[in-house]
């Protein structure tokens, strides 16, 4: 999505270590125009789909979800993060292990929000390793739903969650994926799609 890859090229900052910072806009400030046209994006890219919800992570994926949702006129479901050992009640769980953060949580969903009725698109801002992504893959086949597919804001096409969750047959929509940063020029390579 050119005004996505420019707009990264523009106002993101490439951190060492990897680490594209983009909270001017995606994920901290957020930029509801740019937001509304992604979600325009993924609208097209899965309008031969029948999709009746959308399901994201908090934190950072919750605000892209909701104006892609108006697109689709589906509810948005939000795996929380949960750190408490003993988790009551009617819920589908799944360990994550954060690379970023170095550490393993629990996300849930109520068994409420998700059952086998459903046909589900995955949406977040970034995928790196794809932990979370498979995290709630974990718990879209729990509920016996059905996974229609994921659309990404920004992969990191170098590190391996896409190629993983391709090789597996998901059908992943990225709008633009980085294949290379370089933190002192501050040069982003966009993969060509
Ligand atoms: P993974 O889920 O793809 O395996 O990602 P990883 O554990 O490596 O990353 C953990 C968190 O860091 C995720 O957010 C992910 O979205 C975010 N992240 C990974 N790489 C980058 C990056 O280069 N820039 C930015 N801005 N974020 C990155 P999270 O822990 O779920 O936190 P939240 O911000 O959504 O609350
Ligand atoms: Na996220
Ligand atoms: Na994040």
């Amino acid at each position: 999505m050119r005004l996505l890859e420019e707009r990264i090229q523009t106002d993101g900052i490439v951190r060492e270590g990897n680490v594209l910072k983009v909270d001017s806009f995606l994920n901290h400030q957020m930029d509801i125009k740019l937001f509304r046209e992604i979600g325009k994006e993924f609208k097209r890219l899965f309008a031969n789909e029948e999709i009746t919800k959308i399901l994201t992570i908090e934190a950072s994926g919750i605000g892209i979800a909701c104006i892609v949702a108006e697109f689709f006129d589906v509810p948005v479901v939000f795996a929380k993060k949960s750190k408490s050992k003993n988790i009551a009640g009617a819920v589908y769980t799944s360990k994550v292990e954060s690379f970023t953060h170095n550490k393993v949580y629990d996300v849930i969903v109520s068994k409420k929000f998700l059952t086998k009725e459903d046909k589900v698109l995955l949406i977040d801002d970034f995928l790196a390793n794809g932990n979370a992504l498979k995290g709630l893959i974990e718990i879209v086949k729990s509920a016996g739903a059905e996974l229609i597919g994921a659309g990404i804001v920004i992969e990191k096409g170098f590190q391996k969650g896409g190629a993983d969750l391709r090789a597996q047959g998901v059908h992943l929509e990225s709008l633009a994926i980085v294949d290379s940063m370089d933190d002192v020029t501050g040069k982003i390579n966009f993969r060509e799609q």
